[in-house]
């Protein structure tokens, strides 16, 4: 199937998703939003009040600050793909239960497999623990593992994976959002480079090929 067909596909399965409960509270589902074919994604834990009443991820408080963390390294929110682990909000902002985690997880599988992305951020504990599972990777916790790379595979994309606090974790504690900003300064910043690097190289070598 074409790929914008397959996405196309894939949101209507979102929008009408009734699949858990969530569905039975949520005003509307939030799958995600920016470039399909974007090099980076962003994957968060799951929508909120604000996310809930328009549809978009990433709009009210923690956004704005995932937004500026995203300009912070010279990119702009709509040259990436930002999402969520589970698509529709947990009532009262309650941590999403692994049952309505394993059951929205095939709608961001699909999504890694059509965006194909080279870096992948996860924001938070939730996000981070899943994304490390799905690479074959063993979660420890945040306060370790944030910054960290680690090139892997996931749903047989090539990635660079990094995990790092949440944005609404870091708005209230000064020291874990120096943390956030220092992980997008270096690391996550350092990944996108790298990966285009890589690529950059990759077409050299396919050009000397052909000499
Ligand atoms: N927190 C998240 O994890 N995702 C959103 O979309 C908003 C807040």
């Amino acid at each position: 199937m074409d790929k914008n067909v397959e996405w196309k596909k894939l949101i209507e399965e979102i929008m009408s998703c009734s699949k858990c409960p969530l569905h039975r509270s949520r005003r509307n589902p939030v799958p995600g939003e920016g470039r399909v074919d974007a090099d980076i994604m962003f994957i968060g834990e799951a929508p909120g009040v604000r996310e809930d009443e328009t549809g978009r991820p990433f709009v009210g408080a923690a956004g704005k600050l995932l937004t500026e963390l995203i300009e912070s390294i010279g990119l702009k929110r709509g040259d990436v793909y930002i999402t969520n682990i589970v698509k529709c909000r947990p009532p009262g902002n309650r941590d999403p239960r692994d049952e309505e985690i394993d059951t929205c997880l095939p709608y961001l599988l699909r999504q890694i497999r059509l965006i194909e992305p080279k870096v992948i951020v996860a924001l938070g504990r939730h996000a981070g623990r899943v994304l490390y599972s799905l690479a074959g990777l063993r979660w420890a916790n945040m306060s370790v593992l944030h910054g960290r790379v680690y090139d892997v595979v996931v749903e047989g994309v090539r990635v660079k994976l990094v995990a790092t606090y949440h944005p609404a974790a870091a708005l209230y504690n000064p020291r874990l959002r120096d943390s956030l900003v220092g992980d997008f300064k270096n690391s996550i910043l350092k990944a996108i480079r790298e990966s285009r690097e890589s690529v950059s190289r990759k077409q050299t070598t396919l050009v000397d090929f052909f000499k």
